[in-house]
């Protein structure tokens, strides 16, 4: 029976690479610390001129010619991003014009690193309700432009980057189940907090660093653990499966600590894990799509298996889609 599934995939990485040698140059920092605490080795850097909407462009059309399409096809875009171009209009809105897919209604999620997977659930309702035939759902993220170069801390873990899906009514590659949720309690440990009506810009802000994202990375990290291994059990169980089923995970790519934790707490084997995290570090919503790009470009995945996308992110917000290869 046909239900929404993945119709084609496709990503951008930006050429230039920033690696932890060139970090050292510019905090106090080691490649030594950086490996063993994050697991990343090296990250892309967008070019200056480039925003979240010109990432997205490039691995919209990716997915779109993988998919068999034109971008007049498209019925809905769905960008899920926390680095936008600007305020308003949507990154969506931009791609649309972008791209050239006149057909397609077009909006944004804001779900932090989680945004990929609430895009595509969001994608699957209205593929599964007959609304829309085509949903392109893209993650794309300029992470390098809200980030505090002199706080080691926080610098050495993002890169940019962007994924994206198109979703419609499919025979294979089915969405079979999902899960998402949120603790909002847990706003303030990950958070960016100028620019918004609570703090608007003013030069103080600038001055207090304000515009850069804050993080309480303890905090994060134990939380993290705990729910996408929820997450990923409630999908799980909602499929009908057992850990034990699973053939892929793909996570958000946070912190290779984080993942090897996610993956003991499901009983799951390391090569049961998909990881790129050495290559991008921590993309937020472009983490998961172009995992997922890459675990099928590269045969990580084979039909008939069971494959779990996982992601948690400010908000706090997690969740997890099941898809059956
Ligand atoms: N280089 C060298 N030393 C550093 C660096 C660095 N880049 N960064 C921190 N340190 C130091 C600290 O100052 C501290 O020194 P001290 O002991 O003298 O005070 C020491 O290293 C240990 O710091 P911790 O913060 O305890 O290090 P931890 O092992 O927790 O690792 C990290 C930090 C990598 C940030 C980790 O906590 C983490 O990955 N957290 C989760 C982050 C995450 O997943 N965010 C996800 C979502 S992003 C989103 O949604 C947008």
């Amino acid at each position: 029976m046909e239900q929404a599934g993945i119709l084609g995939l496709g990503c951008y990485l930006p050429a230039r690479k920033l690696t932890n040698k060139d970090l050292e140059k510019m905090v106090d920092t080691s490649d030594e610390w950086i490996v063993t605490r994050t697991g990343i080795k090296e990250r892309r850097v967008a070019p200056e001129e480039f925003a979240a909407s010109d990432l997205g462009s490039e691995a919209a059309r990716a997915a779109i010619k993988d998919a068999g399409l034109n971008p007049e096809d498209i019925d809905l875009i769905i960008t899920a991003t926390i680095t936008g171009d600007m305020a308003f209009p949507s990154t969506s809105c931009v791609i649309q014009n972008k791209i050239g897919a006149v057909n397609a209604a077009a909006f944004d999620i804001n779900a932090a690193c989680s945004g990929f997977v609430f895009g595509i659930t969001t994608a699957k309702q209205y593929v599964d309700s007959g609304l829309y035939r085509n949903v392109l759902v893209i993650g794309t993220e300029k992470m390098t432009s809200l980030v505090d170069w002199t706080d080691r801390s926080t610098c050495v873990l993002f890169g940019d980057g962007a994924g994206a899906c198109v979703i419609g009514k499919s025979k294979d590659r089915q969405i079979i189940s999902y899960f998402i949720g949120c603790d909002g309690s847990g706003g303030n440990l990950l958070r960016l907090p100028a620019g918004g009506s609570r703090i608007p810009a003013t030069e103080e802000t600038v001055k207090n660093k304000l515009h850069f994202l804050k993080m309480e990375g303890n905090e994060v990290f134990k939380l993290a653990v705990k729910v996408m291994a929820d997450a990923a059990n409630k999908a799980i169980t909602k499929a009908g499966l057992l850990c034990s089923d699973i053939d892929l995970l793909i996570p958000h790519q946070a912190n290779i600590r984080i993942l090897l934790a996610v993956a003991k707490k499901m009983g799951l084997p390391e090569e049961k894990i998909f990881l790129n995290i050495e290559k991008y570090g921590n993309m937020s919503a472009a983490s998961t799509a172009v995992a997922l790009a890459e675990a099928s470009n590269e045969q990580r995945i084979q039909k008939g298996n069971d494959v779990v996308l996982v992601a948690f992110g400010a908000g706090l917000t997690y969740g997890a889609v099941v898809i059956k290869w």
